[in-house]
């Protein structure tokens, strides 16, 4: 299976995070391209597709600077994403408590709006709680990849 992982970031923790989680789907036999989201635009997902959204939250609640294009594209284009299957693994802190991992839930928010089918619960990493960022990606993912070859599956 090949997923693509779109990563949203300011000081690159995402970046490692969505590296980590590339190499253990490779370890287990998919094939994920890592892509920052710097240039991308909601056509991205014109060929429908699997995809892993990992991105990290700031200002107040905002989505990174590299994402917010890519962010507003969707929220303006609203394409027909109906073709679109995605997981989102967040990263924030409990310390920003009123706009907690808003980065995540606003992409959530944004590609549900469009169609989009999203495959488990998004995984919102608290920097605050000394939890490794990239264990809990890989973690997280190894889970995930399970529940989405289950939902296939069913759906078949
Ligand atoms: C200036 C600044 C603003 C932030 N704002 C929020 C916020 O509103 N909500 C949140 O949950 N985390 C917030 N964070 C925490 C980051 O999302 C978190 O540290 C994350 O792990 C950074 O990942 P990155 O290196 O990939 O950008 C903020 C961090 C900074 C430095």
């Amino acid at each position: 299976m090949e997923l693509k992982i779109l990563v949203g970031t300011m000081t690159g923790t995402a970046e490692m995070v969505a590296d980590e989680m590339s190499d253990a789907l490779s370890d287990a036999g998919h094939e994920a391209e890592v892509l920052a989201m710097d240039d991308l635009d909601a056509s991205v997902f014109a060929d429908g597709g699997v995809f892993l959204i990992v991105t990290s939250t700031y200002g107040q609640g905002d989505v990174p600077d590299n994402g917010l294009a890519l962010y507003e594209g969707l929220l303006e284009q609203k394409p027909d994403l109906a073709n679109v299957t995605y997981g989102i693994f967040s990263l924030g802190d409990m310390t920003y408590a009123d706009t907690f991992n808003f980065g995540g839930k606003k992409f959530d928010e944004a590609l549900t709006g469009c169609g989009a089918k999203r495959v488990g619960d998004m995984f919102a990493h608290d920097a605050s709680s000394g939890t490794i960022p990239e264990e809990d990606g890989v973690e997280w993912v190894k889970a995930w990849i399970e529940n989405f070859k289950k939902a296939c599956e069913i759906a078949a």
